[in-house]
């Protein structure tokens, strides 16, 4: 197999969706398996450091890459097994993961709608879990295949091997930056179920009268309900949510409630609360404000915006203020949903 072309010096502004200006100091397009592992090969690039870089869509750039970019392109998208109660589907890494999911959809096999319009691709997809109104990756995950980027070798992994959490995986952790997911097989159950429990949907029941809706009006009230009140990164940079959700005990809830009654909080199974950062940096009156080019979306504090020619010091400096704000106020510290790179 040749080697793919080495590109220098290339632009990631179109390969972020902050729309951050970095250069790839050089940076490689890999199609397949066997591209990868010429390039893994070839004494030449042994020595440089290797960036994953997939839809773009959860890093923020602050300086120029150095080594080595592996753009992952690898496309195809096919259904691996059929049986009674399950459907398994796969994907490129490359692949978008929006266009998949309507993909599955018109294939007549529903179980991603509630995740429609997340941006990014599907290789990135199981790195931080993607979820969206009352469904995770995790739910439907059946098995990813990777290639280690030191010894070039392939691998399968199952969903308990991921260690998927809220926003987090293995990838983000022992394997981050040890290997390339190559495929993402996705397991969609028969008959499918359709998930309705999310505040936003039960809205859109009462709205339209429509109590049993199916797997594509699914889709559509999901697409409109991210529309209404996320920016679309092809016309206003960002990275979906800026800061994850905080988790905290049951102690430390009550304690807030008591200080601040009107706190939008959720219990989990296993007796926590989750909080709603974006209700605690808009109640910290963040909503709408900028820093020099980094802004808070003015329809989902949770958000973070470039407002045309920020650059990544811009984000990182508006996230600080915003996480010693909720601090001082709350008493919490949020985490960072993206990779600062
Ligand atoms: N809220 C405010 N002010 C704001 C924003 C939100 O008061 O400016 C309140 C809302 O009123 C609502 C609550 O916060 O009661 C939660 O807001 P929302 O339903 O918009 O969801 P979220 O918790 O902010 C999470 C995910 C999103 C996902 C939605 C829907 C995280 C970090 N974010 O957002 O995921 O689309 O739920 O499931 O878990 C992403 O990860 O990039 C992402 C967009």
């Amino acid at each position: 197999m040749p080697l793919p072309v080495v590109e220098s010096r290339v632009s990631l502004r179109p390969y972020n969706s902050f729309g951050l200006p970095a250069l790839a100091e050089r940076l490689v397009r890999i199609g397949d398996e066997a591209q990868l592992r010429a390039v893994l090969a070839d004494p030449a690039l042994a020595a440089a450091p290797r960036f994953v870089l997939g839809g773009g869509s959860n890093i923020v750039l602050t300086h120029d890459l150095p080594g080595l970019v592996l753009k992952v392109e690898i496309a195809g998208r096919r259904v691996v097994s059929r049986s009674d109660d399950e459907v398994v589907v796969e994907a490129g890494a490359g692949e978008n993961w929006h266009d998949f999911v309507a993909w599955t959809l018109d294939q007549g096999l529903p179980g991603l709608e509630n995740l429609a319009l997340i941006p990014g691709s599907v290789g990135a997809a199981p790195v931080q879990n993607i979820g969206a109104y009352g469904v995770e990756l995790k739910d439907r995950f059946d098995s990813l295949d990777a290639i280690d980027l030191q010894t070039g070798r392939s691998f399968t992994l199952r969903g308990a091997e991921c260690r998927f959490g809220y926003r987090d995986s293995v990838f983000k952790h022992e394997l981050a930056n040890r290997c390339l997911i190559t495929r993402v097989r996705f397991v969609l159950p028969q008959p499918p179920v359709a998930v309705l429990g999310y505040l936003d949907l039960e809205r859109k029941i009462a709205e339209t009268g429509v109590t049993h809706p199916n797997p594509r009006q699914v889709f559509d009230w999901i697409c409109a309900i991210r529309r209404a009140k996320l920016p679309d990164p092809a016309i206003i940079g960002n990275a979906g949510s800026f800061f994850k959700n905080p988790v905290v005990t049951p102690e430390q809830c009550r304690d807030i409630i008591a200080r601040d009654p009107a706190i939008v909080h959720y219990p989990m199974a296993d007796g926590s609360f989750k909080l709603a950062a974006g209700w605690l940096i808009d109640a910290c009156g963040w909503k709408g404000k900028s820093i020099g080019q980094a802004g808070v979306y003015e329809k989902q504090a949770l958000v973070l915006v470039n407002r045309g020619q920020a650059i990544g010091g811009e984000i990182v400096t508006l996230a600080r203020a915003i996480q010693e704000s909720v601090y001082g106020r709350f008493g919490i510290r949020l985490e960072p949903e993206p990779v600062v790179l």
